[in-house]
C-alpha cells in the first residue's frame, strides 16, 4: 500500500517522535543494545511513533575516549531524551583504576545527575523457563512474581566516606545516611506500585540495629497510613534473604534501600532463573527514565553473539510503559519474549534440552518477528 504525499506528512505530523539516548557501554553492552532498538523501532512501525536516537558515551569505552567514565556531553544528552537506554559498563580493563574514575562511578554519576531516586526490577518466573529456577517445584508453585522497589541515589553508596589512619592503622567508612524525604518519596513509589500490583509491600530494613534503618521504618509506617488498602509487612534484611529462598510467593513488592536492594535484586533475579532475563527502570519526579538489563558487561562472553539480549529488550518494554506511556507496545513486547520463550529459542544461558539454541541476533530477530 503505497501512501499519497499528502498522507505521509499527515502521518508524520500526527506521529510521536521519541528521543532516547543510548549508551551501549562495555562488554556484551553493545550487542544487546543494537537488539533492543531493532526491538523499538519495530514496536513503533506497529504502534505509529518514531525514535530518534543519540549515542553516548559512559563506562570503560568513556574512559578510553575522553579520561573519564561520566563526561558532561553525557549528561547534557541524557537530559535532553525522553529516555535513556543503557547496555551494560565495566570490565577487567578497568577494574585496578581508583574508585571514582572506574566505569561503575559512571553509572552512579548518571542516576545521580538524572535524580533517579527510584529503581524497579521486576523478577518474575517465565512459565517456560520455569525449568531454570534452581528451587524445588513446590516451593516454586505456579508462578514468583516480585517487584523490588530499591532506593537509587542514597544511603551508603552516596553517604560520607573516606579513609584515614588511627594510631599508624590504616582505616575505611561508608555511611549509610537517609533523611525521611529520600524515604518517603519512595516509600510512596513502593505503595503505589504494590496498588497497581497484589496490593502488598514488604519493607525490607535492619531496624533491629540500625538507626538509619529506624528512622526509614517508622517514615515507612507513617507513608502506609495513606495506602489503607495495601497490607504492609516488616523484615529484616537477614531474614528477607532467607525468605526469598524459602518462600518467594509470599513477596509481591519489596520496600529496599540502595544497598539492601542491590544485594536482594540479585537474589530474587537467580530465583527467576536467570539474570539475562531481568529487566529494570530507575525513575526520579519526571517521567524521565534510565532503563538497563540488571546484568553486567559479561566481558568473558563479549563479541561472541551469544549474549541473550532479552533483558534489554524488557527494558524497552518498561520504558515505553513508564517514560513513554507507549502501553499497547509494551505489552506487545513482553507478549513477544514470552512467544519465543514457548516457541523453544533460547540462548545458551537459558538453554536446556528439547529447546533450539540461538545467538544474540537471532534473538532480537524472533522478538521483532514475534511482534509483526
Ligand atoms: C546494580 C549494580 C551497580 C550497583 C554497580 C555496577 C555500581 O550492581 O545496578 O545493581 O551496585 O548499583
Ligand atoms: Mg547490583
Amino acid at each position: 500500500m503505497a501512501d499519497s504525499p499528502l498522507r505521509r506528512q499527515e502521518r508524520k505530523i500526527v506521529m510521536n517522535t521519541y528521543k532516547v539516548t543510548l549508551l551501549r557501554g562495555d562488554g556484551i553492552g553493545p550487542e544487546i543494545v543494537a537488539e533492543a532498538v531493532k526491538v523499538l523501532d519495530a514496536a513503533g512501525k506497529k504502534y505509529g511513533f518514531a525514535v530518534e536516537y543519540t549515542d553516548a558515551l559512559m563506562g570503560g569505552c568513556a574512559i578510553d575516549a575522553t579520561g573519564v567514565p561520566l563526561p558532561q556531553e553525557t549528561i547534557d544528552k541524557c537530559l535532553a531524551a525522553d529516555a535513556v537506554l543503557l547496555g551494560a559498563v565495566g570490565g577487567w580493563k578497568w577494574d585496578t583504576l581508583p574508585g571514582n574514575l572506574r566505569p561503575e562511578a559512571g553509572l552512579l554519576g548518571i542516576r545521580g545527575a538524572l535524580g533517579l531516586f527510584a529503581n524497579l526490577r521486576p523478577a518474575k518466573i517465565y512459565g517456560p523457563l520455569k525449568g531454570a529456577c534452581p528451587l524445588r517445584p513446590d516451593i516454586i508453585g505456579d508462578s514468583m512474581d516480585i517487584m523490588v522497589v530499591r532506593e537509587l541515589t542514597g544511603g551508603i553508596y552516596f553517604g560520607k566516606r573516606g579513609r584515614e589512619t588511627v594510631d599508624g592503622v590504616e582505616a575505611a567508612y561508608d555511611t549509610e545516611y537517609y533523611t525521611t524525604k529520600e524515604v518517603e518519596r519512595i516509600a510512596r513509589i513502593a505503595f503505589e506500585s504494590a496498588r497497581k500490583r497484589n496490593k502488598k509491600v514488604h519493607n525490607i530494613d535492619k531496624a533491629n540495629v540500625l538507626e538509619s534503618s529506624r528512622l526509614w521504618r517508622e517514615t515507612v509506617l507513617r507513608v502506609a497510613k495513606d495506602y489503607p488498602d495495601v497490607e504492609l509487612q516488616h523484615l529484616y534484611v537477614d531474614n528477607a534473604a532467607m525468605q526469598l529462598v524459602r518462600n518467594p510467593k509470599q513477596f509481591d513488592v519489596m520496600l529496599c534501600s540502595n544497598i539492601f536492594g542491590d544485594i536482594l535484586s540479585d537474589e530474587a533475579s537467580q530465583v527467576a532463573g536467570s539474570i539475562g532475563m531481568l529487566a529494570s527502570a530507575s525513575l526520579g519526579e519526571g517521567k524521565r527514565g534510565l532503563y538497563e538489563p540488571i546484568h553486567g558487561s559479561a566481558p568473558d562472553i563479549a563479541g561472541q553473539g551469544i549474549a541473550n539480549p532479552l533483558a534489554t529488550i524488557l527494558s524497552v518494554a518498561m520504558m515505553l510503559r513508564y517514560s513513554l506511556d507507549e502501553m499497547d507496545a509494551a505489552d506487545a513486547i513482553e507478549k513477544a519474549v514470552e512467544k519465543v520463550l514457548d516457541d523453544g529459542l533460547r540462548t545458551p544461558d537459558i538453554y536446556t534440552e528439547g529447546c533450539r539454541k540461538i545467538g544474540t541476533v537471532e534473538m532480537g530477530d524472533a522478538v521483532v518477528a514475534a511482534l509483526a
